[in-house]
C-alpha cells in the first residue's frame, strides 16, 4: 500500500497505512457478519404539518411536494442576535430544512452531570416559527474534553501505536464500551426531549461515521475484531485456513494471539488485512445501528439516516451494506478540484448513491456552495456550477440539495470553508446564486419522489475488491479500484450513454442485474463462487458480461482461484493466463486489431491462450506478451446470445470509448443524445408512472447546442435556467443544466 492515493483526509486512509486510525470493541452484541439485520421500507423527511408562522403566513402543508433545500446550522458558533438575520435569509433563499447540533456535543453536556439544552430548544423553535424543517444530530460526532480527559481509553490509537489526540475532532473509538455509554446516554436525552417537538423531521446519527476514525488498532480494536473473527470463522482451524498461516509461520493456537494488522516487520497477512478492513466497516455500522435502535424505540415514526461519504477515494465503509440500517440515504460529496474528471466522478458518485438508495430518492447532505478548506489549494466554484452541480445530483436521485454549512465561520478550522451565506454576507455573488437556485429548485418541486431510471449498462461495484486489490505484494502497486471503475463510467459517457454503478452485493441478493444488457465487472478482484455462479448466469441466460483487468483473482478469503487467471472466469471467458505482465507507471504496450489506431495498453497484461470458439478483438503489438490476445469475446449460450469478453489491460480512454461503443452498439443500446454532444452533455432521466425528467447536464465550458429530435418531441420545460429551447433545439450555456418533463406515453410514442 505504499503507492500514493489521493484521500480526502490524510489522517483516515486505508489499514496498511501507518497515519491511519480506526474501530474496536463490543463483546455483547456484534453483529454477525452478512447477517441480514433491520429492514424496513425506505421513508422519506417527515416534513412538519402546515402551521402558521412568525410573520403569520402559513407554512406548506406536510404532504406538498418539494425538493428540500439548505445546510448544516450552527446557531451555537453566534450570538442570538445573528439568529434573526438567518431565519430573513433563509427564507430569502427558499431553505426549508437544516441540520442541526451536529458538532455540539461539549456545549449540550458542558461536564458529565450537567445538561444545556436551552439554547438549541431556541434555535429549534425559532426554526419552526420560519417554516423550516429540522434534521436533528445525535450530537455524538465529537466527544467532548472532559470525557477524553476522565476516559482516555477513548481514543483511538492508529497503526504504529501512537494515540490520535484530541484536539481535532472524531477522536473516539466506535467499539469503545466506554465512548457507547456516554455518547448512548446522550442519544437517550436528544430522543426524550426532542421526540414531541413538531419541527423534528428526522434523525441524523452522527456525522460522516468513519470520516477520521475508520481504523483504530487499539486494544478495543483488538478485541473486538477477535470477536467479530470468531462469527465468521466459529473455529481457530477455520480461521488459520482462511488466513492462510501455514505461511511465515503464523499459525494462531489461542484468540487471544490475534491482532489488527499493526505496524508488522514486512506485508502483514493479506487476509488479515482484508478481514481488518471488513470488521472496522462493521464496527461503524454496528455503532450506527447502536444508536439507531434508541431512535426508533423513543421515536418510531421518525426517520433516520446517517450521512455517507461515497465519494473520491473514500473508501473504508461498504455503504452497500449499510444502506439497509437506515430509514433514507443521505450522502456527502465533494469535487477535487485538481481532478481533471471531476465532473465524471461527480455524476459516478451520485449514480452510485442512487443505486445504494434502490434508485429511490436520496438526501444530499452536504456539498460546498464554492471552495472547502482542505485541499492543497482550494479553488472557488463558479456560480453556474453551484447549480450544475446540485443539478446533476439531483438527476440521479437527490430529492434533498443541502451544503455545508449555512454560515461561513469566523474562526475555527474551516472559516475557509464556504457556506451558504458567505464573510462576505448577503451582498455576494454566493448567497445570490444560492437564493436563485432556491427559487429554481422550488419550480421543480414535482420531481421529487420521482425515481432514477434504469440503465442499459451496468458496472459492478464492489468495496471487498476496492480493499483486497490494493493490497501490497501484489503483481503491480499501481492499479486503483476506483480509476478503473470510473475509466468504464466515463467511456459510457463519452458515447452519449449512461451507465449504472451496481454494488456487486445486490446482484448476490438477487435483483441486481435484470435489466441490465451489458454488465461490466470492472477489477472485480475478489469473487467468491456464488458471485461467479450469478454472473454466469446472467451471461447465459442473454447479457453481455464484461470482464477486467485483474478480476476473478481470488475468492472471498483472498486466495487465489487455481489453474490459471482470472480464475473465477476462466471458463465462462474462454481465456487462461498464467503470468501477469505488470508495466512500469508511465509504460504502455501497443495493441493492434479492432481498437482505434495507436489504441494503447497500461499497467497490467496478461500471456492469454484463448478457447477455439473466441473471437480475438485485439492483440498485444509489443511489450511482456507480443501477439498474445489482449480483448476476447466469446457467445457462451447460442441460444439466449448470452456473451463474455476479457479485457487484459488498462485501455487507454479513446480505446476504452470505442470498446463500451461497439459493446452498446451490439445490445441496441442507442444514445439518446447527437453525436456532436458526447462526452460534453449527460442526460441523465427520473420517472413517475405518468411522466419522464430530462436532465441535460452541460459538463463543459463551452455553450452547446443539443439537437432534441432523437430524443422526441413532446416535451416540456419544467425549468430552463439560462438555456433555451427552441424549435426541437435546446441551447445550453457552459455548465448549464436543462430539466424537461414529458408524459411517459408520449416518450414510447
Ligand atoms: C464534512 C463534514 C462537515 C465539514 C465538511 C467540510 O466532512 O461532515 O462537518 O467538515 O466536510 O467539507
Amino acid at each position: 500500500m505504499s503507492a500514493p492515493v489521493t484521500d480526502r483526509w490524510s489522517s483516515s486512509s486505508r489499514p496498511g497505512d501507518p497515519a491511519s486510525t480506526t474501530a474496536s470493541t463490543r463483546r455483547s452484541s456484534f453483529l454477525r457478519p452478512g447477517d441480514p439485520t433491520s429492514t424496513t421500507a425506505p421513508r422519506w423527511v417527515r416534513w412538519p404539518e402546515a402551521h402558521t408562522l412568525a410573520d403569520g403566513s402559513q407554512s406548506l402543508p406536510a404532504h406538498a411536494a418539494r425538493i428540500g433545500y439548505g445546510a448544516d446550522y450552527n446557531p451555537e458558533q453566534w450570538p442570538e442576535e445573528v439568529w434573526a438575520e438567518d431565519m430573513r435569509l433563509m427564507r430569502e433563499a427558499g431553505v426549508n430544512i437544516v441540520s442541526v447540533g451536529i458538532f455540539s456535543w461539549a456545549l449540550l453536556q458542558p461536564t458529565p452531570d450537567s445538561w444545556d439544552f436551552g439554547w438549541l430548544d431556541r434555535a429549534i423553535d425559532l426554526l419552526h416559527a420560519n417554516g423550516i424543517a429540522v434534521d436533528l444530530a445525535t450530537a455524538t460526532a465529537s466527544p467532548p474534553p472532559w470525557l477524553t480527559e476522565l476516559h482516555p481509553e477513548v481514543l483511538p490509537v492508529n497503526r504504529v501505536g501512537e494515540t490520535i489526540w484530541p484536539g481535532g475532532r472524531q477522536q473516539w473509538r466506535p467499539t469503545s464500551p466506554v465512548f457507547r455509554r456516554y455518547a448512548l446516554a446522550l442519544v437517550e436525552k436528544m430522543a426524550e426531549r426532542y421526540a414531541d417537538h413538531p419541527a423534528l423531521s428526522m434523525w441524523h446519527i452522527s456525522n460522516e461515521l468513519g470520516c477520521h476514525n475508520v481504523y483504530d488498532f487499539s486494544d478495543d480494536a483488538a478485541a473486538a475484531f477477535r470477536t467479530w473473527l470468531e462469527h465468521r470463522y466459529g473455529t481457530l482451524a477455520e480461521l488459520n485456513r482462511a488466513w492462510g498461516t501455514a505461511f511465515w509461520s503464523q499459525n494462531y493456537s489461542s484468540w487471544s494471539q490475534i491482532l489488527p494488522p499493526r505496524l508488522a516487520a514486512t506485508h502483514p497477512n493479506p487476509t488479515q488485512q482484508l478481514d481488518f478492513a471488513r470488521f472496522s466497516s462493521d464496527a461503524l455500522k454496528d455503532y450506527l445501528v447502536a444508536e439507531r435502535e434508541i431512535l426508533r424505540r423513543t421515536t418510531p415514526e421518525v426517520p433516520i439516516t446517517t450521512n455517507f461519504m461515497v465519494m473520491g477515494e473514500t473508501r473504508g465503509m461498504d455503504y452497500a451494506d449499510w444502506a439497509a440500517e437506515v430509514d433514507l440515504v443521505s450522502n456527502d460529496h465533494y469535487l477535487l478540484v485538481a481532478d481533471p474528471a471531476a465532473f465524471e466522478e461527480l455524476s459516478f458518485s451520485a449514480n452510485l448513491t442512487g443505486q445504494i438508495a434502490g434508485r429511490a430518492p436520496w438526501f444530499l447532505m452536504e456539498h460546498s456552495t464554492s471552495a472547502v478548506n482542505w485541499q492543497p489549494v482550494n479553488q472557488a466554484k463558479t456560480p453556474g456550477q453551484l447549480r450544475r452541480d446540485s443539478l446533476t445530483h439531483l438527476a440521479h436521485g437527490a430529492d434533498a440539495i443541502c451544503f455545508f454549512q449555512w454560515r461561513q465561520s469566523l474562526a475555527g478550522a474551516e472559516k475557509f470553508h464556504s457556506a451558504m451565506l458567505p464573510h462576505a454576507g448577503e451582498n455576494s455573488s454566493v448567497f445570490r446564486s444560492v437564493a436563485r437556485f432556491g427559487g429554481e429548485l422550488a419550480r421543480l418541486a414535482e420531481v421529487a419522489g420521482s425515481r432514477t431510471k434504469q440503465a442499459r449498462i451496468g458496472i459492478l461495484f464492489d468495496w471487498d475488491s476496492w480493499w483486497a486489490s490494493e493490497l501490497d505484494s501484489h503483481p503491480t502497486e499501481l492499479l486503483r479500484y476506483k480509476a478503473e471503475a470510473m475509466a468504464w463510467y466515463t467511456a459510457a459517457l463519452a458515447n452519449g450513454l449512461q451507465a449504472d454503478i451496481v454494488p456487486a452485493r445486490s446482484v448476490l441478493t438477487g435483483h441486481g442485474l435484470a435489466g441490465y444488457d451489458v454488465v461490466i465487472a470492472p477489477m472485480l478482484y475478489v469473487v467468491p463462487q456464488p458471485l461467479a455462479d450469478a454472473l454466469a448466469d446472467y451471461a447465459m441466460s442473454g447479457g453481455h458480461l464484461v470482464v477486467g483487468v485483474f478480476s476473478g483473482i481470488a475468492d472471498a478469503d483472498d486466495h487465489i482461484h487455481p489453474g490459471g487467471y482470472p480464475g473465477a472466469f476462466r471458463e465462462l471467458l474462454g481465456v487462461r493466463a498464467e503470468e501477469f505482465g505488470g508495466l512500469l507507471a508511465g509504460q504502455t504496450v501497443q495493441l493492434s486489431g479492432d481498437l482505434p489506431a495507436g489504441s494503447t495498453g497500461s499497467l497490467l497484461t496478461h500471456d492469454i491462450t484463448v478457447s477455439a470458439d473466441v473471437e480475438v478483438l485485439a492483440r498485444f503489438a509489443d511489450g511482456p506478451f507480443p501477439g498474445v490476445p489482449a480483448v476476447t469475446s466469446r457467445v457462451v449460450n447460442t441460444g439466449s446470445g448470452g456473451r463474455a469478453s476479457f479485457v487484459a489491460t488498462m485501455l487507454d480512454p479513446d480505446a476504452l470509448v470505442a470498446l463500451v461503443g461497439r459493446f452498446a452498439a451490439a445490445a441496441d443500446i442507442v444514445s439518446p443524445l447527437p453525436d456532436a454532444v458526447h462526452g460534453t452533455v449527460q442526460l441523465a432521466v427520473r420517472h413517475t408512472d405518468s411522466q419522464e425528467y430530462l436532465f441535460y447536464i452541460n459538463h463543459s465550458a463551452q455553450v452547446v447546442t443539443v439537437d432534441l429530435t432523437t430524443a422526441d418531441g413532446a416535451l416540456v420545460a419544467v425549468d430552463l435556467g439560462g438555456s433555451t429551447l427552441t424549435a426541437g433545439s435546446l441551447t445550453l450555456p457552459a455548465t448549464g443544466v436543462a430539466v424537461l418533463g414529458r408524459s411517459r406515453t408520449a416518450a414510447r410514442s
